[in-house]
């Protein structure tokens, strides 16, 4: 464990009661060894200035709700280390998410954000028929969803996104993301009018496939990836809504071991 050292932390500030525009107003502090950024806003809130504002909940890299921009990339404030990002006079700087309405100081409107998500139908939707026990998936059906559901909907691909920058129309890549991994379950039954609402105007073709999402996502994920899959299986939809009908019908029956 190293000594205590001092920092000054950058901190965009905006209170729309008071502000006409952001601006950064900076804070020093006695850092001690091992604290994240999450930490860091703590200590100013209770030591320094109550009035600053910002969102987290769980501490623990799986609400995410503490994404921030810190030092020009986004990433979670209760995931990242201090120490590591401070620049040679012991700097760092913390932002909100950019592209996203300022409610306060590090608080951004997150309603474009949700109210894409909420039009993918993010849900699963089961077949009519639900079996007694379960349905049987395998292994490789589920390696193909290429760990999709461990996303935490934090807003870090989506406001690092430059078509999200000037198109809030755009679905954007978490709920393209969403998208993939219920287009990928073979129990889900609405394969086709998934592939339809992602297949639209502001969908998969809007990606400028710049990456950002993936240096973003903070669960090391790749929305491009995801993106670049529908966008082949958009052009194939009717085979691939004729290919879950069938694999539906054998849901129930037990998994043969692959070859
Ligand atoms: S506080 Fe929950 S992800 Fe950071």
């Amino acid at each position: 464990m190293g000594a205590n050292r001092t920092v000054t932390f950058r901190i965009k500030r905006f209170d729309p009661e008071k502000d006409r525009k952001p601006h950064f107003q900076e804070f020093r502090f006695e850092l001690q060894p091992g604290m994240t950024v999450l930490d860091s806003l703590l200590y100013i809130k209770a030591e320094i200035d109550g009035s600053l504002t910002f969102r987290y909940s769980c501490r623990s890299a799986i609400c995410g709700s503490c994404a921030v921009r810190i030092n020009g990339r986004n990433r979670l404030a209760c995931k990242t280390q201090v120490e590591p990002l401070l620049d040679r006079k012991g700097r760092l700087t913390i932002e909100p998410l950019p592209y996203l309405p300022i409610l306060k100081d590090l608080v951004v409107d997150q309603t474009a954000f949700w109210e894409q998500y909420e039009r993918v139908k993010p849900w699963l939707v089961p077949p009519d028929e639900v079996p007694e026990k379960e349905f049987r998936v395998s292994p490789e059906e589920v390696a193909a969803f290429e760990d999709a559901e461990i996303c935490i909907m934090c807003g870090a691909c989506y406001s690092a996104c430059t078509v999200v920058a000037f198109n809030k129309k755009y679905i954007g890549p978490h709920a393209l993301l969403k998208t993939f991994l219920r287009v990928m379950d073979p129990r889900d039954s609405i394969v086709g009018e998934r592939l339809e609402i992602v297949g639209g105007s502001e969908g998969v073709f809007r990606c400028h496939t710049i990456f950002n999402c993936i240096e973003a996502c903070p669960k090391g994920l790749n929305p491009t990836k995801a993106i670049e899959t529908l966008r082949k299986m958009v052009q194939k939809r009717d085979q691939i809504v004729a290919a879950r009908a069938e694999r539906q019908k054998h849901l129930t029956e037990p998994i043969r071991p692959a070859s």
